[in-house]
């Protein structure tokens, strides 16, 4: 079968190579070949292909990929078909490493069957951007607890995939959102998005003082993926007791962050990670977070249009369109078939 594959870390012109290699081994009780037709382009991948990040967390062997949506080829002996998993079964794969690949063999209970009215390319949007935007509003939730007026919620990078999610569900629900984007003169385009959004740019000077106008009162939550010298900004914009969640490292130096402004205000700073959610969230409530997102995306389509898609032969032209500034929507690798 076909497979991108990494011969060690660098520019992904440099490093990165469609290969002929063997194809998985049969599955065993419990696995499932999957067929992988379409997978998004994560941050992930290209922080990884440059040695930003770990290969051993983000490849299989040298192919990346951590998610992706295709069919069911084969499965182990012995399988439950309470599962809903059997030949044929187009599914998302959201919890695997080597999804850059024509082929995956992955355990079944990491297989959630899509229902006929998803397409391939919103589900490839679904898989773990889909669940990061929902685990994200849990943890919101989480840090805010009761109150009687709704939270404001600072949202940064507020054009990417997962903020998308994020900030749909959190709306969905009633909750106030602030988006901040690196450039104010993309604000409007993100702004439209979700009709009325008040999106930022942390370009401009006074970007803390619009946001304190914009929230009222100060927010008790900001959800981040930018790290490095955003932390401390946002930190600064929180009310004291206040929680900033962390998601990502798209800033990937150290964030200068003071011990002692943490201690006298009470902050919070929490991590969180879609891997955590796919092996500690219990089978059932993984697929009811998942027709949670089945109905975003039949409720909001246009969120998930506007993607482009390329070839695994082309994935250095596709990691180029994934990175190119700002966002314009999904960009996706297709096997040939
Ligand atoms: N913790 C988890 O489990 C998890 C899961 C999924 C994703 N993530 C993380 O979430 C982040 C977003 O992923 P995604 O797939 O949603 O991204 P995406 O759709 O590919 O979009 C990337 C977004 O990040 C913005 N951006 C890139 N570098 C930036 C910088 N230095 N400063 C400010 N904004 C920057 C871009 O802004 P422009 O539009 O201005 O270019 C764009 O809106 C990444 O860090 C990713 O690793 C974490």
């Amino acid at each position: 079968m076909k497979a991108v594959m990494m011969n060690g870390s660098g520019e992904p012109r440099a490093v990165l190579k469609l290969d002929e290699v063997n194809d998985p081994k049969a599955p065993q009780s419990g696995e499932a070949i999957v067929r992988i037709h379409k997978r998004i382009i994560h941050p992930a991948d290209y922080q990884t292909i440059r040695g930003y990040l770990p290969a051993e967390v983000f490849t299989n062997a040298g192919v990346p990929g951590i998610d992706g949506v295709g069919v069911v080829e084969s499965v182990g002996a012995g399988n439950d078909c309470a599962t809903g998993i059997q030949v044929g079964t187009r599914v998302i794969v959201y919890h695997a490493k080597g999804t850059w690949a024509e082929r995956v063999c992955v355990p079944t209970a990491t297989l959630m069957p899509i229902p006929d009215d998803i397409d391939d390319a919103v589900a490839s949007q679904l898989a773990t951007n889909g669940i990061t935007g929902l685990m994200l509003l849990r943890a919101a939730e989480q840090a805010i607890g009761s109150q009687e007026a709704p939270a404001t919620i600072l949202v940064t990078a507020a054009g990417s995939g997962v903020a998308q999610s994020l900030i749909a569900l959190t709306r969905a629900l009633g909750g106030k959102v602030i988006g901040l984007v690196r450039r104010d003169a993309d604000g409007g385009a993100v702004s439209k998005r979700f009709g009325d959004l008040t999106v930022i740019g942390t370009d401009r000077d006074d970007w803390q003082d619009a946001v304190r106008r914009a929230a009222g009162q100060a927010p008790l939550v900001a959800i981040d993926p930018i790290g490095g010298q955003m932390l401390p900004k946002l930190l600064a914009l929180l009310a004291p007791r206040g929680t900033l969640i962390t998601y990502g490292a798209l800033d990937p130096t150290p964030a200068p962050v003071s011990s002692g402004f943490l201690t006298s205000f009470e902050l919070t700073i929490r991590g969180c990670s879609a891997m955590g959610w796919a092996t500690r969230t219990p089978a059932e409530q993984r697929a009811a977070d998942f027709n949670t997102l089945f109905d975003l995306a039949r409720q909001s389509s246009h969120l998930f249009g506007g993607y482009s898609e390329f070839p695994l032969a082309s994935v250095v032209d596709a990691i180029a369109a994934a990175e190119a500034s700002p966002r314009r929507g999904a960009t996706i690798l297709v096997s040939d078939d």
